[in-house]
């Protein structure tokens, strides 16, 4: 039909340096990332490099193809994309890398040495995966790229490109946050929400690798290599003030403990409850931030964003079924994965007859390496002064000893 838009007319690319375009997607529905509540949606950056050699940083989820084509061909047709690199081979950036290969059939398609494993294991693809190797460089004719690998950062596979000529750093899962937005570039998002996202983000992605975070921040400062743009995979390219994410990124990762305190608790009838305020109101002797989490009203990923920036985690589960609660479980597991350091805390409960939600809990609380300031408190049916009393000295005890710390 005359006059008729394509796709290619509709979606288009985003100019983010001298030679490269955001090709990406946005995906405004996404609520669950393994695991984690994404409440804000998230986008999926890819990532064109009109160099002489033309070349495609990453690809999107696989329902997205189609947006991420059509944002390429706003450019340049996708056919003539002579290279495509994968940075990391979770599916969230190469879920549709198997079928734009199909589509483009680049020259080349390069890979971390362990991402074009991961790359065959997961998609069996027939043909070669060009292995890059940590500090490699790859001349894409009048334009130059090098490669770090950044492994477990987020996946063993992951690693980083920088482009010489536009000091730009594509980071992949680092630096990146699940946030969907009309706007690309982070100065044109709202302060308070980027530091939200990008702190919910690395509590719930990036918090179990942060000594190697540590090394990495450590590595690309002595490097001396320019950085002008950072074009992470997920959330707005930062382009001014990056010194700010690399601070928080710092912190973050050090998890020096501060003068916060997170008690979580999930309650059958009101006895854990009480318990949880009771120790709240020791804990507010001395500490200044105090954040009651009962898990029924909570997601477990703003439990990890909690404790990303606290010194103290205290749990507590009435027993149901000789049982710590469901939700319980189901946060203690989650932040065990989590790995947080530096914590100090205690468990407590009540219970009717067997009681040993509160010893579970503190079993988790040791395996996780929280240093332990008591035994758990336990609470027969409902707490007497005197329970309600141990409580409130447990959350003094806590805070004399954070205060002491930090
Ligand atoms: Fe965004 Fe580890 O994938």
């Amino acid at each position: 039909m005359k006059g008729a838009k394509t796709m290619a007319d509709i979606f288009h690319a985003v100019k983010v340096s001298g030679n490269v375009y955001w090709v990406g997607a946005v995906d405004w529905t996404i609520r669950d990332f393994h695991g984690y509540t994404t409440k804000r949606g998230s986008t999926y950056n890819a990532y064109l490099i009109l160099g002489e050699k033309i070349t495609l940083v990453d690809t999107v989820k696989a329902p997205f193809m189609g947006e991420l084509l059509a944002r390429v061909a706003s450019v340049v047709d996708p056919g003539r994309i002579d290279y495509i690199i994968s940075n990391h081979a979770e599916m969230d950036h190469t879920g549709c890398l198997p079928q734009v290969i199909r589509e483009v059939r680049p020259d080349k398609v390069f890979a971390s040495a362990m991402g074009a494993k991961a790359l065959k294991e997961h998609f069996r693809i027939d043909r070669e995966i060009v292995p890059l190797k940590d500090g490699q460089e790859l001349s894409l004719g009048n334009l130059n790229l090098s490669f770090m690998e950044t492994r477990m950062l987020h996946w063993p596979d992951s690693m980083f490109t920088y482009l010489k000529e536009d000091r730009l750093l594509f980071s992949q899962d680092a630096f990146g946050m699940h946030l969907a937005t009309s706007e690309r570039f982070a100065d044109e998002i709202d302060q308070s929400i980027l530091d939200y996202e990008a702190a919910t983000y690395y509590a719930n992605i990036l918090l179990p690798y942060s000594p190697l975070v540590i090394k990495l921040l450590d590595r690309v400062g002595k490097s001396g290599i320019p950085i002008e743009t950072i074009a992470p995979d997920h959330g707005p390219v930062w382009r001014t003030d990056l010194a700010r994410i690399l601070s928080h990124y710092q912190t973050w990762a050090e998890q020096r403990p501060a003068n916060k305190a997170v008690v979580l608790y999930h309650t059958m009838w009101h006895s854990t409850e009480m318990m949880a305020r009771a120790i709240e109101e020791g804990l507010r002797t001395g500490i200044t931030r105090v954040k009651v989490m009962s898990m029924d009203a909570f997601h477990r990923s703003d439990a990890a964003y909690e404790i990303l920036g606290a010194g103290a985690l205290i749990a507590g589960s009435s027993t149901l079924n000789n049982q710590m609660l469901p939700s319980m479980a189901d946060v203690l597991t989650y932040l065990k994965g989590l790995r947080p350091r530096n914590l100090m805390g205690a468990a407590f409960g009540s219970y009717g007859w067997s009681g040993e939600a509160p010893d579970h809990i503190n079993g988790f609380l040791a395996d996780m390496g929280v240093d332990l300031v008591r035994t758990p408190v336990k609470a027969r049916y409902v707490p007497d002064d005197d329970v309600l009393e141990s409580c409130y000295e447990l959350g003094r005890t806590v805070a004399l000893k954070l205060g002491e710390a930090i």
